[in-house]
């Protein structure tokens, strides 16, 4: 009997990772997951995120880390394996700074586990996350992918390794590699460290919103749904590469904006200005020119239609748990 075929989510418990497998689910491919589920931030967030793909008969999960090579090559022996989409990683700027073991485990040595069990099971297609952060601080914009980078902390750091290891690989083993500089996603089931996220929760929890650089920050803000939209088309070439794209919206948005578009459905959390944090870049906004032509893709969501669906969608998921929990 012919094995069944699976792609390989790394990080399905993740942000991105869960928004990608629930549509190839939906498209009835058959998906492995796989995730550590670490409390970077809330564990019941991605354990509810698993709940919806669980739903799939299509879907097989596992609570593994990349670190562990070889409870994933138990994964590679076991399934036929016919694409990786790599998305685990130790995400976050601001973190790298306090924490850049997990960067070294997670985003180096579990990235080099992945593309080693590619090469070794002979896989021959691997998609993975690359950052916008990889650019660090310029001048010139929009941002090319054939412009210079420039890392400027442990997390960027890993990501450009992550490119370079991704060149080694595709040059030497044939494997064909995707590499997405993904530029501040923001959506449904989005990650509670990021901005969006953090301004609809310091509301409706009366938190402090801490703003930093007094809000002159710049963030080529990207909504899920385009993001997905834009993984399912992207198609490897017939030579082999890494193959390198921006995913972003080309419409940079300063900070303060989001918040005069959200006083108009929820009330204003008190926000505290600081100074610009350390790691943190000014300004992003880059091209994507090479994915819309790649992909076709050119229905991008305006921002308010984002914000808003992000708005409901945390309204809903939070009256559901809040009925679950009283
Ligand atoms: N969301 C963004 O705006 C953004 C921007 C640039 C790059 N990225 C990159 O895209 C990818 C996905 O981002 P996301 O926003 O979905 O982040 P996320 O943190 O929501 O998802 C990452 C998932 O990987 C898992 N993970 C982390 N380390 C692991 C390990 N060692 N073993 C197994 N699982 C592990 C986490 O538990 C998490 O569920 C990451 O590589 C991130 O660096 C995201």
């Amino acid at each position: 009997m012919k094995r069944k075929s699976f792609i390989l989510i790394t990080g399905a418990a993740g942000f991105i990772g869960f928004n990608l497998s629930l549509e190839l689910l939906k498209d009835k491919k058959h998906v492995i997951g796989i995730d550590n589920l670490n409390d970077y931030y809330s564990v019941r967030l991605k354990k509810n995120r698993l709940k919806q793909l669980k739903m799939f008969k299509n879907f097989k999960s596992f609570k593994i880390d990349l670190s562990n090579y070889n409870a994933l090559k138990n994964i590679f022996t076991k399934y036929k394996i016919e694409k990786i989409i790599h998305l685990a990683a130790q995400a976050g700027v601001r973190h790298s700074i306090v924490q850049p073991k997990n960067y070294l485990n997670s985003n180096y040595i579990g990235f080099f586990n992945i593309i080693e069990l590619a090469r070794l099971k002979k896989i021959k297609k691997v998609v993975y996350a690359s950052s916008s952060s990889v650019y660090g601080n310029s001048e010139k914009f929009p941002l090319r992918e054939n412009h210079k980078i420039n890392p400027n902390n442990f997390y960027s750091l890993s990501k450009k390794n992550n490119e370079e290891m991704a060149s080694i690989y595709s040059k030497y083993y044939k494997i064909k590699f995707i590499g997405i500089r993904f530029f501040t996603i923001y959506g449904e089931w989005g990650r509670p460290d990021m901005l969006i996220y953090k301004f609809i929760d310091s509301s409706f929890k009366n938190k402090i919103f801490f703003l930093n650089n007094y809000g002159n920050h710049h963030r080529d803000f990207t909504y899920i749904r385009d993001v997905v939209a834009m993984l399912k088309k992207v198609k490897f070439k017939n030579n082999t590469k890494n193959e390198i794209y921006n995913i972003c919206s080309n419409k940079p948005i300063k900070l303060t904006k989001i918040f005069s578009i959200l006083s108009n459905s929820i009330k204003m959390p008190l926000i505290k200005k600081r100074k610009h944090q350390q790691a943190d870049v000014i300004k992003t906004h880059g091209d994507n020119s090479k994915i819309v032509r790649e992909t076709n893709f050119n229905k991008f969501t305006s921002f308010e239609t984002g914000l808003l669906n992000t708005l409901n969608w945390y309204k809903k998921y939070h009256k559901i748990k809040f009925s679950q929990k009283f």
